[in-house]
């Protein structure tokens, strides 16, 4: 079976269905990353005294942290209509100038991965972040002409996994830019905790902090794990999550108390066994893998690299000493090993 499929955070599941039951909708409900709620709290509550929109937000960081969650809070919080859209979804100018010139005064609208943003449609969101205002070309051959046409005051908040690919002068139209970072095993286990109670999932407190640790630090992956091992308590146990229930799940999970999944420690080794732990382009290894180059860098690599099995350098990949010790591998055995043949 291929367990990564239920727990990788950059792709939406059927289970994802149940993510709306577990979305906060208010930042009271937001668990952790307390110094970004807070200052995302003033910046709300000043826009609002002001009667004004939210200035535009940008949010970074990898998969399943919470970025379209914050989106939608920051929605209700300025008790403003939300638009969902994504980049790649975004096809002609008509389509953006469609969404702009239907919002609501004050709307907060949210473009996904916006790194994906064509050009044409960039140029047309410069002029609309900072004048309210969309150029639009009526008429055709000689007798057409340009038209500046008004739009509401809105709030862009546009997110990405690559904040790098995003081009300069979109990034610096935004006012407030919000860096996303994995979240601590503490606040995992209040999102374990609230999960557990929305979902009406027995759970043992032990038990929780032990998901934690093996949670990537994401939220999507925590609530996945929570379901996975209310599945195993209900199929091998009395219902009831234990410290037993989520040993044997995990281990049928084969995710490790780092939180590593398989298809992480099969990334490590392949370094290490094939490229003599690295330096290896991020292509090659892609393709060594069996693995998009997306999901690599945006799921597999965040984690590695924030636990410290993994080092980004301008030559590729390298894996560190704990990535040897993790695979209980030998660094020397694997360099005499390359001697002999
Ligand atoms: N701080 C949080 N407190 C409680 N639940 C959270 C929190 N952050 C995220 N979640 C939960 O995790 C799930 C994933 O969050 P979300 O979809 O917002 O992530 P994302 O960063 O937009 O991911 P992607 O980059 O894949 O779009 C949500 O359904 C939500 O229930
Ligand atoms: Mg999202």
């Amino acid at each position: 079976m291929d367990n990564t499929q239920y727990l990788d955070g950059s792709f939406d599941s059927q289970e994802d269905s149940q993510e709306q039951l577990l979305r906060p909708h208010y930042l009271r409900d937001f668990q952790g990353q307390e110094a970004l709620k807070e200052n995302l709290g003033v910046f709300i509550t000043a826009a609002r005294e002001r009667d004004e929109s939210l200035d535009h937000v940008f949010l970074s960081g990898p998969p399943g942290l919470g970025k379209t969650t914050l989106a939608g809070i920051m929605a209700n919080e300025m008790g403003a209509d939300f638009k969902v859209t994504s980049a790649p979804a975004l096809e002609k100018p008509k389509d953006l100038a469609g969404i702009l010139t239907t919002m609501t005064e004050n709307s907060v609208f949210f473009i996904d991965e916006i790194h994906r943003l064509k050009p044409a449609l960039e140029e047309m969101l410069y002029i609309a972040m900072e004048d309210y205002e969309i150029d639009w070309v009526v008429g055709q051959g000689p007798s057409a002409r340009t038209m500046r046409i008004p739009i509401p005051e809105f709030t862009l908040i546009g997110a990405t996994t690559k904040a790098g690919q995003v081009a300069g002068p979109l990034y610096s139209r935004f006012g407030i830019s919000v860096r996303m970072d994995f979240y601590t095993p503490e606040d995992i286990a209040r999102i374990i905790r609230r999960t557990a109670s929305i979902l009406h999932v027995d759970i043992q407190e032990n038990s929780i902090e032990q998901l934690a640790g093996s949670s990537r630090g994401t939220p999507r992956v925590a609530n996945r794990l929570l379901r996975r091992m209310r599945d195993y308590a209900q199929v091998l146990a009395d219902g009831k999550i234990d410290s037993r229930v989520v040993t044997e799940g995990l281990k049928r999970l084969e995710i490790d108390h780092f939180g590593l999944e398989k298809h992480d420690r099969e990334i490590l080794r392949t370094i290490i066994e094939n490229y003599h732990g690295g330096p290896v382009g991020a292509e090659t290894l892609a393709i060594s893998v069996g693995e998009a180059i997306e999901s690599l860098e945006d799921f597999y690599e965040p984690y590695l690299i924030q636990r410290g099995f993994l080092q980004r350098t301008p030559r590729g990949r390298m894996v560190t000493d704990l990535a040897y010790s993790h695979l209980n591998l030998n660094k020397r055995n694997n360099e005499d090993q390359d001697l002999l043949f």
